[in-house]
């Protein structure tokens, strides 16, 4: 499958919407739901220069169809100068899936990673997403932490 992979633009919204929050989409697979407000809000920050979150989408070269994505933010760590990247959320269509557009996008945040200088790119997935871990195995390492979070917090 020949895909390209560029930043999000403005003229994205209704399909990365429907990607995110639509039928079988990211947030669907996650059991989860999230206002309007912050999916807007979300997408918003995709543009403002002052956010340091980002956005690359997949593009299926045949169709010119949106099919994936991945989002990313840089922050600051005590452990190094230059920032990390956290690789926030990473999706492809059901129906594109096993044709190596996670791995491209995931290649993608690498490059965007390396241009904004940080020294590290990282993310969470689930215990029991084996079917990433079957990429990440791939295209990374398991780092051995694991992640808590304070009760009743979003
Ligand atoms: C995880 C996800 C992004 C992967 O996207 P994808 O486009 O299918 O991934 P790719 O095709 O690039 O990579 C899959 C790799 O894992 C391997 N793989 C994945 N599932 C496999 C399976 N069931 N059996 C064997 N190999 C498998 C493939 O061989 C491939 O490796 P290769 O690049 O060396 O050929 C996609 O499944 C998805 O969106 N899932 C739902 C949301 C999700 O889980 N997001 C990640 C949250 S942490």
């Amino acid at each position: 499958m020949s895909v390209t992979i560029r930043p999000i633009e403005k003229k994205d919204k209704e399909v990365w919407l429907h990607l995110w929050a639509g039928p079988g989409g990211y947030l669907e697979f996650y059991k989860s739901k999230l206002p309007e407000a912050v999916s807007n809000n979300t997408f918003e920050r995709f543009f403002d220069e002052s956010e340091p979150v980002w956005c690359g989408v997949a593009v299926d070269d045949k169709t010119g169809k949106v099919i994936g994505f991945a989002t990313y933010l840089s922050h600051r760590t005590t452990w190094a100068i230059e920032d990390y990247v956290y690789l926030n959320d990473l999706f492809v269509s059901a129906d594109c899936r096993l044709h190596g557009v996670g791995r491209k996008l995931i290649e993608y945040v690498y490059a965007e990673a390396d241009k904004l200088g940080a020294c590290r790119v990282y993310w969470h997935t689930q215990f029991e997403n084996h079917r990433a871990q079957m990429l990440y195995t791939k295209v990374g390492f398991k780092s051995g932490f694991l992640t808590y979070q304070r009760p009743n917090s979003k």
